[in-house]
């Protein structure tokens, strides 16, 4: 499995996923504005992945910054994490994973500015570590769902590349094969930055699982066909009513697998879920540049000039939702009272 971010020494490198599958290549981070940048320019994409970018960006931030004084350090430290915050809206896991940062800031106020700088650092360390556990766990917990050679419907990627490794919805397809399931993935190819043509198709080839890379219209056409015998996507934000933020076009598959009665899973860790927003309306959704729709590698392929609307992600209603697989367990409906017992 290829790593998705890591150190290296005192910077921070993350694996240009923009050049996936061509190329293999880092993207070295030599600042937390690199860690910024390379959140915006989706050179690392997923919730998870953007959640462990945040926590070493910020490490990185914190230890640039020249003081032996706890109240200009945190005052500056504050600063990044307000820059970081800003760096994706839609992902929940960014906010979680800036917000345990700032709380390790608060908690350390006695310490010397030095020791708060190396567990900072520690701490976005441990945050890679957990979340790649966490998958393994969901995996573990998602995989009794997922019956013997069933073929699997998938949006976006929700892999290894989207997290610290092992991945949400891949994790379960992982695990399931892990436990001798033999799998079939479809995965949409998810315009307009193919991450399931380029990335998810890649890893599962990698992995020796078996994947057709479908365009995203075709998913209704192969369901109403019964092609296809479930649908487990990963998330980039869960409402407290259990309504879904995910890649663009998720809603639409959720509702085309309710209308051919094929269940619909979400596998998302416990940092993905916003107990603070109550319903899926209240989820801030991207709107990324035109150019992504208009243009194909810089070559414009629309009239110069025509309008482009280009959200990156929507809400599925949690009516559309047939179980969200965690760390913890699984959860059926209804999911307000069921996701209040899951964080506590
Ligand atoms: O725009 P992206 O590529 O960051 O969108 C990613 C997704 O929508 C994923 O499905 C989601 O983050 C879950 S990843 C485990």
């Amino acid at each position: 499995m290829i790593p998705t971010i890591e150190w290296h020494g005192k910077y921070v490198r993350m694996i240009d996923q923009r050049k996936i599958p061509s190329r293999l290549e880092w993207f070295a981070c030599r600042g937390y504005e690199d860690v910024i940048r390379g959140i915006q320019k989706m050179v690392i994409r997923g919730a998870p992945a953007i959640g462990v970018a945040a926590a070493m960006g910020l490490a990185m931030g914190a230890g640039s910054i020249r003081t032996k004084s706890y109240t200009t350090f945190r005052r500056k430290f504050k600063k990044i994490a307000g820059e970081m915050l800003l760096a994706r809206p839609t992902a929940a896991n960014l906010r979680w994973a800036v917000e345990r940062m700032a709380r390790l800031v608060e908690d350390m106020k006695t310490h010397p500015v030095d020791e708060i700088k190396s567990a900072l650092r520690k701490e976005s360390e441990k945050i890679l570590a957990e979340d790649i556990e966490v998958n393994q766990k969901m995996g573990k917990n998602g995989q009794s769902l997922v019956p013997d050679r069933a073929t699997i419907l998938t949006h976006c990627n929700a892999g290894s590349l989207a997290t610290g490794g092992y991945g949400t919805a891949l994790g379960v397809i992982r695990a399931a094969c892990e436990n001798g399931k033999k799998i079939k993935v479809i995965a949409d190819e998810t315009r307009p930055w193919l991450q399931g043509l380029r990335l998810t198709a890649f890893e599962l080839m990698e992995e020796g699982i078996p994947v057709s890379v479908i365009v995203d219209n075709a998913a209704g056409s192969l369901m109403r066909q019964k092609k296809i015998d479930l649908v487990i996507t990963g998330a980039d934000r869960i409402a407290a009513n259990g309504d879904v933020a995910n890649k663009i076009g998720t809603y639409q598959v959720a509702v085309l697998a309710k209308t051919n009665k094929i269940p619909f899973y979400v596998a998302a860790p416990l940092s993905t879920i916003d107990p603070t927003i109550k319903n899926g309306d209240m989820i801030p959704v991207e709107e990324r540049g035109p150019e992504e729709i208009r243009q194909f590698r810089k070559l414009e392929i629309g009239p110069i000039g025509v309008h482009v609307l280009n959200p990156a992600f929507d809400i599925t209603p949690a009516g559309y939702v047939s179980a969200i697989i965690t760390e913890k367990g699984i959860i059926t409906p209804p999911y307000k009272a069921r996701i209040k017992n899951l964080l506590e």
